[in-house]
Formats: structure tokens, C-alpha cells, sequence
């Protein structure tokens, strides 16, 4: 396919991206694991991004985008995230020694806020919803010179997230089918970029809660659509709607769009935690858990499913399991 320009997003920002990236964050293992893979009945492998520095994917994004920050001379990143992606950019921050600015909703995960300010971030609470923090992120912004960092709907932040779709294909050329799971869409729009730029045979499947459902009903209506309410244990994963930059990219790259419950989700987290003692966390586990279901798409293929990230607190994790074992 070669380099085509889609919507902003090239295959060449994402290999420039690699580039800027590679020394700093980690190129995450791929593992397999004979008895997952056998419940999954295909040729399992997990990309494991939730041991990438920060414990998710988002820092190849946020560093992507801090460091094009930097080396144009700017002071300071600002972002409204109180999750993985204001963890990601408060540490790449730190790196260039900028200055970052979070805003986070009021009722905010402690644990996660104390990973930004450990990093340096300055830390603002407002209100609950994404839109208000987004907002006010972009005005501070404006007021004091900070460049905004999106967690998703900017071309610098695909590309980054773009670079796991050629990792992967330097370590398992022979993939056939890559599962990611879709928030805002940032994750999914990078490495469909990269996987369609470089082999348009391997098919790419985003992965969203039932509970969040706005990449599978803006493909069933043919438009971005915005859900009036979310409702999933995946926090990453509870966006109300995919970005203006990402829709149209995944609309023409992504083969399909599948949902898993909540309940396929803990139990995604549980098997992975007991057979392969590693820790997802909800949005994390979300392709696992589609690869876990029966029946699925993916009849003895080659498969990477990409375990995005592994924070959460052992409050909410116990929490959880907790309901898993009253339920299985
Ligand atoms: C662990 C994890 N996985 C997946 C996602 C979804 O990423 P995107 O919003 O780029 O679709 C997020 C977003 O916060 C996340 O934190």
C-alpha cells in the first residue's frame, strides 16, 4: 500500500515516531501461553504493554508528542487526563524536564493521581466528565503557553501508538489477526495505520466494551456517533465517542469492531493472572477476553491480542475478583 496519507495520520510519522521513541520506551514481549491458547483455540500471543514504562501504552503517544513539544522549544505539556495517558505525559514531561499540568476529575483514582504528581505534574481537580476536563486543558493551554496534549484525537499521539503495529510485525511476521481494544480510538487508528501500510492481509480488530459501544454503533449507522451513557469496569475503554481524527481512520482500516461483557473481561484478567501471573487491568484485558470467548473469529490463526496496560489499585482488583468468584 505504501505511504498514503489518511486523514493526517502516514505510515511515516508512525516510522519517525519509532525513531524518537525506541531508546526510551520499552519494546514490550511478545508471550505465548500454550494453556490460553488453548481455551482461545487459535495461535495465541500477547503483546504485553502493560510492562511499558508507566504500565500502559500511552507513553509511546505522550512522548511522541512532548518531545515534538520540546525540540520546538515549548515550556510545558497540559493534558485532562487522570488515567494512563496524564501518567504518560506527566513522565514524558519530566524527561525533557517541561513542566505538565493534569487536570483530573473530582473523584479521581488516588493511586493514579499519585503517579503524576510523583512525576512532577502540577494537579488541578474539576468536575467528572472528560469534556469539561478536556476543555478546561485546552484553555490553560491557551492562557499559559502549555502545549495540549490529546489522549487520542492527534495525529502525534497515533503515530506513537502506531509504533506497536510494527513491533509486532518484527516479531511475529506471520501474524494473521491483531485484537485492540478501542477507547477513544488513538490506539486502534495508529496500529491499523502501520498493519494496513506495511500488510493489508493482516486483519486488524478493535475490541470495546458492551457497556461503551460507540465504535460498533458508529460502524452499524455509518457515523461517529456520541453515547449519552457508558456503563463498563474498563475505565480506558469508557469514552463516549471515537475522536473526529480517529473515526475516519478506523471506518476505512479496521475490519471489524466486536464487544465483550464485563464479566468475559474479569475473567480475562483472572486466567491471565493465574496461568500467566501477569496483571491486566480491565481495559487491559478486554482482547484477551474476546480471544477467550467461544465461539470466536479466530479458528487456530495466528493472533496477538495487545494487553494495553496493567494499572489498577488493589482496592478496585480484589474489588473485582471479588465479584468474578460470586459469579463463576
Ligand atoms: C489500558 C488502556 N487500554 C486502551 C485504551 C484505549 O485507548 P484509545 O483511547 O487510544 O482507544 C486506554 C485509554 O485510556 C487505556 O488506558
Amino acid at each position: 500500500m505504501g505511504d498514503c496519507v489518511l486523514n493526517t495520520l502516514t505510515l511515516s510519522a508512525i516510522d519517525e515516531a519509532y525513531e524518537r521513541i525506541h531508546d526510551v520506551v520499552h519494546r514490550t514481549p511478545i508471550i505465548r501461553n500454550h494453556s490460553l491458547a488453548e481455551i482461545a483455540n487459535c495461535d495465541l500471543v500477547l503483546k504485553a504493554e502493560n510492562l511499558q514504562r508507566t504500565g500502559s501504552f500511552k507513553i509511546r503517544g505522550a512522548f511522541n508528542k512532548t518531545a515534538q513539544v520540546y525540540e520546538a522549544g515549548g515550556s510545558g505539556v497540559v493534558t485532562g487526563s487522570s488515567g494512563n495517558h496524564g501518567a504518560a505525559t506527566a513522565w514524558a514531561a519530566r524527561y525533557f524536564k517541561l513542566r505538565s499540568h493534569l487536570v483530573v476529575p473530582e473523584n479521581a483514582m488516588p493511586e493514579k493521581v499519585e503517579a503524576a504528581r510523583h512525576y512532577g505534574a502540577d494537579i488541578e481537580f474539576l468536575g467528572t466528565t472528560s469534556q469539561e476536563r478536556l476543555e478546561r486543558a485546552q484553555a490553560i493551554s491557551h492562557n499559559l503557553g502549555l502545549s495540549f496534549v490529546a489522549p487520542f484525537d492527534d495525529p502525534d499521539v497515533m503515530a506513537g501508538q502506531g509504533t506497536i503495529g510494527l513491533e509486532i510485525l518484527h516479531q511475529l511476521p506471520e501474524v494473521e489477526f491483531i485484537l485492540v481494544p478501542v477507547g477513544g480510538g488513538g490506539l486502534i487508528a495508529g496500529i491499523a495505520t502501520a498493519i494496513k501500510g506495511k500488510r493489508p492481509d493482516v486483519r486488524v480488530i478493535g475490541v470495546e466494551p458492551v457497556g461503551a459501544p460507540k465504535a460498533y454503533q458508529s460502524r452499524q449507522q455509518g457515523r461517529r456517533i456520541v453515547l449519552k451513557f457508558t456503563d463498563t469496569i474498563a475505565d480506558g475503554l469508557k469514552t463516549s465517542s471515537l475522536g473526529e481524527k480517529t473515526y475516519p481512520i478506523i471506518e476505512r482500516l479496521v475490519d471489524d469492531i466486536v464487544q465483550v461483557d464485563d464479566n468475559e473481561i474479569r475473567r480475562a484478567m483472572f486466567l491471565l493472572l493465574s496461568r500467566q501471573k501477569m496483571l491486566a487491568e480491565p481495559s487491559g484485558a478486554a482482547t484477551l477476553a474476546y480471544a477467550l470467548r467461544k465461539p470466536n473469529r479466530l479458528h487456530h490463526r495466528k493472533t496477538v491480542a495487545v494487553i494495553s496496560g496493567g494499572n489498577i489499585d488493589a482496592a478496585t482488583l480484589f474489588h473485582l475478583f471479588d465479584s468474578y468468584a460470586s459469579t463463576s
